[in-house]
């Protein structure tokens, strides 16, 4: 590891810079945790004035001296990145001031063409290489890819960032599991009967039709974010909370999920996708997904993983409902059926907490009815870090544990690899709905309902 002496920001003018990066930039200034020169690389007509106005704007108009401060801090070398004459401007602009880290937040065609312009112009040594997402297209690709940085970054000094990683409710799963003794002796194939993770959003693919249409909901969502929550969920105990040994477990779990099969998948297009611009004629890219998945492991054996995500649905939430089994002799009644399971959910989006839908005694009557027990940790604790704030700061820092190492990443993209280009007509849907009908079935007994809120 190594603190970094400069960040330098490669797509310091485009949308991720814009909606995460910069901002996330600014609170961490704001809180004292960030000052180091920040040297935004882009081709741009943008001279360093304008980029500070940029800034700002991405800041939303902040007129503050935390923004002073990230202003002054600001540098800008504008260029071509298949230009070495941009890389010897850097190399002027960074000269002398140690550790670098390079975040590159530049489309995935350009992460080798910018590491190989680093490396011609000296800056891969004492240096850290920061790619965004997606890594890589297929396990092929994920690998080729993976080896070419490897040319100029060891994987020491390689990050490949999943936002996911970075959310706080996400790593709540973590010591939730770990550090109560609550819920591990439940956590497994005698107790859980199935696990669901539902990624919602409301809104539509809008102006990202291109890049969507290249990629899909497998590739967008679950190869990366929904395949390391699963991870998280799934894991054993590491030994220790040392990076490595997080990882490692990860990487056990990840290793032991069957490539899963299409026969348990349900792929779904909204109407009205084809019309976006960008969006090719006929596309046959998901929109929607729904999909079951086994783990072969002691804990996990025959417990049925299911997974959906979508744009265009009832709600933006994302929520984990594990379903235990019921008791083995059923003593209660619970109204005319009989009682319903205990359902754990953990919330992580928009808002976080977990609730136990257990069942009591309706009061008078010899049957028993469902009640939540709930918290909310946004309620309780108060206001989270945003995931970018604490990916950046290790970005500097260079902690490796909220970060994809390159095993994993090659599982996750085996186990999503016959789901790739799947060539048959995704089924229709109607926007605002859970994808198409057949989605159902996908969950045995049919998908929870999600809770939607604490309120
Ligand atoms: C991105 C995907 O990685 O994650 C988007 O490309 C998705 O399609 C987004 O909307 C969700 O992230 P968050 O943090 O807004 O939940």
């Amino acid at each position: 590891m190594g603190r970094a002496g400069a960040l330098v920001l490669f797509g310091i003018t485009g949308d991720l810079a814009r909606k995460m990066l910069l901002p996330a930039l600014y609170h961490l200034t704001a809180d004292g945790r960030l000052d180091l020169p920040i040297i935004g690389v882009a081709k741009t007509d943008m001279d360093l004035d304008a980029l500070r106005e940029h800034a700002r704007e991405a800041c939303g108009g902040v007129q503050d001296a935390a923004f002073e401060k990230l202003a002054g801090n600001l540098r800008l070398v504008a260029g071509d990145y298949r230009d070495p004459a941009t890389f010897a401007r850097l190399r002027e602009e960074t000269e002398g001031k140690g550790f670098l880290v390079h975040y590159l937040a530049v489309p995935p065609v350009l992460f080798s063409v910018v590491a190989e312009g680093l490396a011609g112009a000296g800056l891969n040594h004492d240096a850290r290489l920061v790619v965004e997402k997606p890594f890589g297209h297929d396990l092929d690709s994920a690998r080729k890819l993976n080896d070419e940085l490897l040319k100029y970054f060891d994987e020491d000094h390689l990050r490949r960032v999943d936002h996911f990683l970075g959310k706080e409710p996400v790593e709540d799963l973590m010591v939730f599991r770990f550090a109560n003794m609550l819920l591990e002796p439940l956590w497994n194939r005698n107790y859980v009967r199935s696990v669901q993770i539902t990624m919602a959003e409301d809104f539509d693919v809008s102006d990202r039709g291109a890049f969507y249409d290249a990629n899909g909901t497998v590739r967008d969502v679950v190869q990366n974010h929904l395949l390391q929550l699963l991870a998280i969920l799934a894991m054993d105990p590491p030994p220790s909370m040392d990076a490595r040994a997080q990882l490692d477990e990860k990487w056990r779990v990840l290793r032991a999920v069957q490539a899963i099969d299409p026969a348990h998948v349900v792929r779904g297009q909204y109407d009205g996708y084809l019309d976006t611009p960008g969006v090719r004629p006929g596309s046959t890219t998901e929109t929607f997904v729904a999909m079951r998945l086994y783990i072969d492991s002691w804990r996990w054996a025959g417990v049925p993983w299911c997974i959906r995500s979508g744009k265009a649905l009832p709600t933006t939430d994302l929520e984990i409902v594990a379903e235990l089994r019921r008791p083995p002799v059923t003593m209660f009644r619970g109204g005319d059926a009989p009682p319903g399971p205990n359902l754990i959910r953990f919330r992580l989006q928009p808002d976080a907490g977990v609730t136990f839908d257990v069942l009591a005694k309706e009061p008078g009557r010899q049957r028993t009815i469902p009640v939540p027990v709930s918290v909310d940790f946004t309620k309780v604790l108060g206001p989270m870090e945003a995931a970018y704030e604490r990916i950046l700061t290790d970005a500097v820092t260079g902690d490796p544990r909220r970060f994809a190492r390159f095993d994993l990443v090659e599982e996750s993209w085996r186990i999503v690899g016959r789901l790739l280009d799947l060539p048959d007509r995704p089924l229709p849907y109607e926007k605002g709905t859970w994808g198409p009908e057949s989605a159902e079935k996908i969950a045995p007994g049919g998908w929870h309902e999600i809770s939607t809120t604490f309120d």
